[in-house]
């Protein structure tokens, strides 16, 4: 059986996330998405609210399972019984920071593999930070996340 994790912060989860989940399971037996601490960002959902809408959203892929990890990545991957981190790669300025963060793991846990996958290229311009911006200066941005995810946004930003 092979497992793959995804980890992210995911705040909140777009459509460049849901197409990288898809192609993963394609590839993988079953995937883990993983919500995970960013030190350097300040959230616009908690772990579990990110967690319950990623769930929503491949509630139709069944061999996706959610959760959340705190913690250092590595320390996960033996629990979850993972042979491989998935990251996406949208364009060459994620290159320096991803091969960063692979090359730590590895050193961290030597067997710690770290796989990329590139999203569709309509998804490729999409991002968190820039779904969040333009929902702060009351954009439309429905055609860049999953429904329930807008949905939220939308709950999130009334309150
Ligand atoms: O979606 P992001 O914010 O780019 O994801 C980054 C994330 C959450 C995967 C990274 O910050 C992470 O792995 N956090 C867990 C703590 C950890 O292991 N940090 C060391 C990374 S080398």
């Amino acid at each position: 059986m092979k497992t793959v994790l995804y980890p992210g912060s995911f705040d909140p989860f777009t459509n460049g996330h849901y197409d990288l989940v898809c192609r993963a399971a394609q590839l993988f037996d079953k995937v883990i998405v993983a919500v995970a601490v960013n030190a350097g960002k300040s959230p616009m959902f908690s772990l579990e609210e990110r967690r319950h809408l990623i769930e929503q959203c491949c509630a139709d892929l069944p061999s996706v399972e959610v959760v959340v990890i705190e913690g250092l990545l590595v320390d996960s991957l033996e629990r979850y019984g993972v042979q491989a981190i998935l990251r996406g790669l949208r364009a060459f300025s994620d290159f320096e920071y991803e091969l960063q963060m692979a090359l730590m793991n590895r050193n961290l846990r030597p067997q710690c593999e770290t796989i990329f996958l590139t999203p569709t290229l309509k998804n490729s311009f999409v991002s968190s930070s820039l779904v969040k911006e333009i929902a702060r200066y009351n954009g439309d941005f429905s055609s860049y996340v999953p429904g329930p995810v807008a949905e939220a946004i939308r709950k999130k930003r009334a309150e």
